[in-house]
């Protein structure tokens, strides 16, 4: 066994380490002067994957280039997996049948770990609502006179007047809006509509949080009415990166469902839509 001097494994080994050290460290410098800019330029990972595939398969090259190399490389694998059977190497192996599992562990954990920092790409937000959906309104935010004698006659309200009726009846929506509201959208945008509903954490690109000023209060009514009736998949591409776990809720809910938890949303919200024009 060679003891004295690296041997052709480790030598091996440490050639493929300070390649890889160079490009990650050494490169963006060298890169950045090349470039003639004054930022550090690291090498894309592809780049990086190529780069570091050609190292390994020259070193291959060079071990394989001689029966005494090629022997003298597999010597200290072959000796750790069954040959030798002093104690030091008894405690590696040991040792190496914790830590292996462990790294490739908390390798797959970050890999798949959801990030809270934004990614490099901004995101558009609010991308521009189709047309169809533009001149939409809500019909339960002003109801017509119709809606609300309907509504007097049904409850019996013939002696109150027609304003208040008509508040309760709005209010009655809210209350339907409430109600399916609290059925099928706090789960991801959480009973006090902040985005935070139990399944919140585990989507990358957050339920929108409806008190935050820069979501429905921005937008007028029928902009919220498409995002609900299409959802994410709806999305055009400026809205990436990050897919949206929004469903469409067309086939499940009806129009009138979605313009009351609309309702429901602002006023749990807090929040007023954008009005354009005269209402
Ligand atoms: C599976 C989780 C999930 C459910 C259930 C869900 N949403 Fe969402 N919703 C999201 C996510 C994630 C976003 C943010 C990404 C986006 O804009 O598509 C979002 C965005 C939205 C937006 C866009 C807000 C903005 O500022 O553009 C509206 C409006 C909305 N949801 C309403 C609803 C309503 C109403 C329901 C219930 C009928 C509902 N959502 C159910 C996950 C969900």
């Amino acid at each position: 066994m060679a003891k004295k001097r690296p041997g052709v494994f480790w030598s091996t080994v440490l050639t493929l380490v300070v390649l890889y050290g160079f490009m990650e460290f050494v490169f963006p410098y060298f890169a950045m002067w090349v470039a003639g800019t004054d930022h550090l330029l690291p090498a894309p990972s592809a780049f990086m994957l190529i780069y570091m595939a050609l190292a390994l398969i020259a070193s291959l090259v060079y071990v394989y280039s001689d029966d005494e190399k090629i022997r003298e490389f597999w010597a200290p694998v072959l000796a750790l997996l069954r040959e030798d059977e002093n104690r030091r190497t008894i405690q590696v192996r040991k040792v190496l049948a914790v830590v292996l599992p462990l790294l490739v562990g908390a390798y797959l954990f970050f890999q798949q770990m959801p990030r809270a920092n934004p990614p490099l790409e901004s995101r558009m937000q609010h991308p521009t609502i189709p047309g169809k959906y533009e001149k939409l309104r809500n019909p339960y935010r002003d109801p017509e006179p119709g809606l609300v004698r309907a509504f007097m006659q049904e409850r019996n309200l013939q002696g109150v007047p027609e304003a208040k009726a008509k508040q309760m009846l709005i209010q009655e929506y809210v209350m339907e809006g409430r109600m399916l509201y609290g059925k099928n959208c706090v789960p991801c945008h959480g009973a006090k509509v902040d985005g935070t509903g139990l399944l919140a954490r585990g989507f990358r690109l957050k339920p929108a949080n409806f008190t935050d000023p820069g979501t429905i209060a921005t937008l007028v009514e029928s902009y919220p009415f498409w995002r609900i009736q299409e959802g994410g998949v709806a999305l055009p591409s400026e809205a990436s990166p990050w897919d949206s776990a929004m469903p469409a809720w067309k086939g499940q809910l009806t129009d009138e469902q979605i313009w009351k938890i609309i309702l429901a949303e602002y006023d749990l919200a807090g929040v007023e839509p954008r009005v354009v024009g005269m209402k």
